[in-house]
């Protein structure tokens, strides 16, 4: 897999991408999180750049550097919130939307304008969470056929089962399926097995690869998908 098979293949296209995880405030100084490196989608935003795409990156937390490329625009984030907005906002104007982040899927019912501080005599705390919206559903709702939708599913049991679940409810073109269990898990990892759903298809499992061979793979499949 070479990164020279994909040039401008993609070329006059416009590539929304979000990666990393989102951040749900507790308090002013804490946060609910998740391990996902940003790395998966980083290397999406850059394989769709070398196809000559124009890509908008909406970036959560990440654990490695921000890409630096003329065809990157990057939006940082925080909340699945502030995510939602930025992707609502940028998805008319896209060919493609590939939802590589980690997003929460609950936030702190309230957040505490000061720092919540524990008493000589707590020993316990008590967080009330809310669903956080779907974003990839809410967006993909609106899609129109000239536009193509790429969800991820991160699993750690019957991988193919849930994923296929969420091609459906989630209104997607494809979803990309990988374990996040254990040592062999995405999370952090530069290597990644993913398996390729679409509807009316069998299942296509890849073989284990790292994630900028993913990503290139990922690039040839799309520019196949779209005119
Ligand atoms: N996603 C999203 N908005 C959310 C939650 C998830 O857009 N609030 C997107 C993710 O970016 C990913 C896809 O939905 O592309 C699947 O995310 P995943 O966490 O695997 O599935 P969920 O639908 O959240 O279900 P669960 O976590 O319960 O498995
Ligand atoms: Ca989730």
């Amino acid at each position: 897999i070479i990164k020279d098979s994909i040039t401008g293949i993609l070329r006059g296209k416009k590539v929304l991408i979000t990666a990393g995880g989102t951040r749900e405030a507790i308090d002013p100084v804490r946060f609910i999180g998740n391990r996902s490196s940003g790395k998966m989608g980083i290397a999406i935003a850059k394989a769709a750049a070398d196809a000559g795409a124009t890509v908008e990156l909406v970036l959560g937390q990440i654990s490695i550097a921000q890409p630096v490329n003329p065809q990157i625009s990057i939006y940082q984030v925080g909340s699945t919130e502030e995510m939602q907005k930025k992707v609502t906002e940028l998805f008319p104007a896209a060919d493609i939307l590939i939802m590589a982040a980690a997003v929460a899927d609950f936030r702190p019912a309230r957040v505490a304008n000061q720092k919540i501080k524990k008493q000589d005599d707590q020993e316990q705390l008590e967080l009330q969470l809310v669903k956080t919206t779907d974003i990839l559903k809410t967006v993909a709702e609106k899609k129109r056929a000239d536009q193509f939708v790429v969800g991820f599913a991160a699993e750690t049991a019957d991988l193919v089962q849930n994923a296929n679940k969420k091609l459906k409810s989630k209104n997607a073109d494809m979803i990309i399926a990988n374990s996040v269990a254990g040592n062999n898990g995405a999370f952090g990892s530069d290597l990644n097995q993913v398996t390729i759903l679409q509807l009316g298809t069998e299942p296509v499992q890849w073989s284990r690869m790292t994630k900028t061979e993913v990503a290139i793979k990922l690039i040839q499949l799309l520019a196949t998908k779209i005119k």
